[in-house]
């Protein structure tokens, strides 16, 4: 019996520019999506943004648009980075929808009629950035507690939801769901501060005079209801208009009864209060159930430090996907730290695990089974003879796989599920060089040939199913590669999970690597910049056969030789630096500005260790003019300069006498 799974992330500020973490919970949440459909599970994926308050209200004034206009245009930054990441949400919803706000107000009528919501006067300070009221105690120095900023003495009427009265049986809710809010440490923090502190009432509205962007209270025209209320709502009115048809039906009642309560709320350990507090007493309130779970999750800071647009060391996704393709990213942030632990982003521990793990133990495995299906029977995958040492322990790690999956996932354990379905890769690795299928193809004993590589494909072919949710278009090349023309996405674990499907005779399909290394050496010039850096560096990926069979290294050693056509993309000028000057906090950054002969360009290099600023003013420099302006250290780079690089020694290319600026290089 299929079970139906509705999860959701939070919806994100529309005003934030999406970063790691914010993807982070959007690929989590896209996991386990994934995962229940290949179980055959009816699912409700759901995202969004949030877009009425204070913040998005002001940022749109400052740039001349209405704050409609302003949320149209930057909610188009979180759908289009959820279609790179190929996320798979089902819905998206904004909370400017007109059926979300018609749902709000509902509610807010709602626990108005029944007493619910009350109206008083209120007295205290109020920090108008973070739209929070605090008490006295909580300030110091006229400062908000929590960013710092002055807070203003303010005495106003506004209504109050009375969230006080749930407490003891929120607290009741907790203890008798083990699994409300997890991780447990968490799940403790919240209890512990439910145990300890009274509860108080919620301020629910705020007064138009001070805020006229958001969702207006139906029962007093003056105010409009606190953006949390406004955004918690969010789960629940999705499944009234932008789920899935439910039991053969589009009414919006029996979708609403079919996918609420959510299964899992996803989100970050900054609003568990809000999730765990406001909106379960909102709920229990309005007489709705409350979600099956709430998760939490950790933190991502990059080396070591938080992340801030001020600094400029945001991990930007777009960058490290259109350089690394989607799945290296996805795999990298669910692997790299255990859901509901902080993180923390380098360039290097990325730079390892992908080399290691992806273009090592996964890639090359796939390669090296394509290329000895290749040579030795002729692109067909053979049929099994008789058995060989390792196919019986091969065998069970693969058909065990499904059930580990399903404990790991089933408590959002991503990365030992990662952990867990890499002992099958690390086992099939090993097989190849147990059973040495190059001596057995020397002897001329094709039968145990064949066993060897029909079990290392068949091998890939579960580890393409198993690891579809993290990585699901190079799972889809695996099967392509193994001559399954199937889509992942559209089959059943229970009947692909069985050994022995693949077909013998079935026409293998070799592609590109899968996870081209990425070569440090080369790279070197941007170093820890490296994945801020312009998209060029995807052109510099390169392949390092170390581990290969000798006939597949041989063949990755040869250069691969481009057409002229190719080259002639590249537009190369001459260009004179009229100016320059280090990037702030970067050792190896230096802003340019370039002479190109028709305009001036802004180019950042990272050539600082090899060249003072000063040194480089009135130099003629080589750079390539059509490439995408891209963001270095938060500066913008519009075109790239020619270096020479030998270890650590950087040259930078010049044209060897004087020729004017925008001269063409060809
Ligand atoms: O809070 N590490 O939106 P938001 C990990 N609109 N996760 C991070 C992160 C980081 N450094 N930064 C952000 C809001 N996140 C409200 C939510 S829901 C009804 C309303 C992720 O744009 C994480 O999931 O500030 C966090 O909870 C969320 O983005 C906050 O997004
Ligand atoms: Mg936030």
């Amino acid at each position: 019996m299929s079970k139906k799974f509705t999860i959701t992330t939070p919806i994100y500020y529309v005003n934030d520019v999406p970063h790691i973490g914010h993807a982070y919970t959007t690929i989590a949440a896209d996991v386990m999506a994934r995962y229940r459909r290949l179980l055959g599970d009816p699912v409700f994926f759901l995202t969004g943004t949030d877009e009425h308050g204070q913040k998005v209200e002001k940022a749109a004034q400052e740039r001349g648009k209405t704050a409609k206009e302003h949320a149209d245009i930057l909610s188009e930054n979180f759908k289009k980075l959820w279609v790179k990441l190929e996320i798979t949400n089902d819905a998206f919803i904004r909370t400017t929808d007109r059926e979300h706000v018609a749902v709000v107000q509902e509610l807010l009528q709602k626990l108005y009629d029944k007493g619910e919501i009350e109206r008083r006067t209120y007295e205290g300070w109020y920090c108008t950035p973070d739209e929070r009221f605090w008490t006295e105690k909580d300030i110091h120095e006229g400062k908000c507690p929590d960013c710092g900023r002055p807070v203003e003495q303010i005495k106003e009427d506004n209504y109050f939801f009375l969230m006080s009265k749930y407490q003891d049986r929120l607290i009741q809710h907790i203890l008798n769901n083990p699994n409300f809010i997890l991780p447990e440490s968490r799940r403790n923090e919240v209890l512990g501060f439910l145990r300890t502190q009274k509860l108080g009432d919620l301020c629910i509205s705020r007064p138009k005079a001070r805020l006229a962007w958001g969702i207006e209270l139906p029962f007093d025209r003056n105010y409009v209801t606190y953006v949390w209320f406004d955004a918690l709502t969010n789960y629940y009115s999705a499944t009234r208009y932008l789920s899935p048809p439910a039991e053969g039906s589009n009414d919006p009642a029996v979708r609403e009864r079919f996918w609420w309560p959510a299964d899992h709320h996803l989100v970050g350990k900054d609003i568990l209060t809000t999730h765990s507090v406001y909106w379960s007493t909102m709920l229990m309130a309005v007489g709705l159930p409350l979600p099956g779970n709430i998760f939490a999750h950790g933190w991502w800071t990059r080396d070591g430090k938080k992340m801030s647009k001020s600094v400029g060391n945001v991990v930007d996704p777009n960058v490290i996907v259109d350089t690394y393709g989607p799945d290296a990213f996805r795999y990298f942030v669910l692997r790299e730290v255990p859901f509901g632990l902080d993180g923390d982003f380098s360039t290097e521990t990325f730079i390892t695990r992908f080399n290691t793990e992806l273009a090592n133990d996964l890639g090359n495995l796939l390669s090296r089974v394509m290329t000895m299906v290749g040579k030795y029977f002729d692109g067909k995958v053979p049929a099994t003879g008789p058995e060989q040492p390792g196919d019986a322990e091969l065998r069970a790690i693969a058909e065990g796989m499904p059930a580990l999956i399903d404990r790991d996932l089933a408590a959002l354990a991503f990365n030992r599920y990662l952990q867990n379905a890499w002992q099958l890769v690390t086992r099939a690795n090993r097989y190849v060089e147990e059973n040495a299928p190059w001596t057995l193809a020397k002897k001329n004993d094709m039968a145990c040939l064949g066993t060897v590589l029909y079990n290392l494909a068949e091998s890939l072919r579960i580890i393409g199913l198993c690891l579809y949710p993290v990585i699901p278009g190079t799972a889809q090349k695996i099967w392509n590669s193994l001559g399954i023309s199937k889509e992942i996405s559209a089959c059943r674990m229970d009947e692909e999970r069985a050994w022995g499907r693949l077909r013998p005779g079935a026409v293998i399909k070799p592609g590109e690597q899968l996870f081209p290394r990425i070569d440090t050496k080369k790279d070197s010039g941007r170093g820890s910049d490296l994945l801020n850096a312009d998209k060029s560096c995807k052109g510099e990926k390169r392949m390092e056969p170390s581990t290969l069979t000798p006939q597949a290294e041989a063949k990755a050693a040869e250069p691969e030789l481009i057409g002229i056509e190719d080259f002639a993309k590249v537009q190369l000028r001459v260009g004179k630096i009229t100016a320059a000057e280090r990037v702030e906090k970067s050792e190896k950054l230096v802003k340019l500005q370039v002479d190109i002969g028709t305009e001036t360009r802004q180019v950042v290099a990272g050539i600082g260790k090899s060249y003072a600023p000063e040194q480089l003013i009135d130099r003629s420099i080589v750079i390539v003019v059509n490439l995408k302006p891209a963001k270095l250290m938060g500066v913008e780079s519009q075109g790239m300069l020619l270096a020479a690089s030998s270890g650590d020694i950087l040259s930078v290319v010049t044209p060897d006498r004087e020729i004017k600026p925008g001269a063409k290089v060809k």
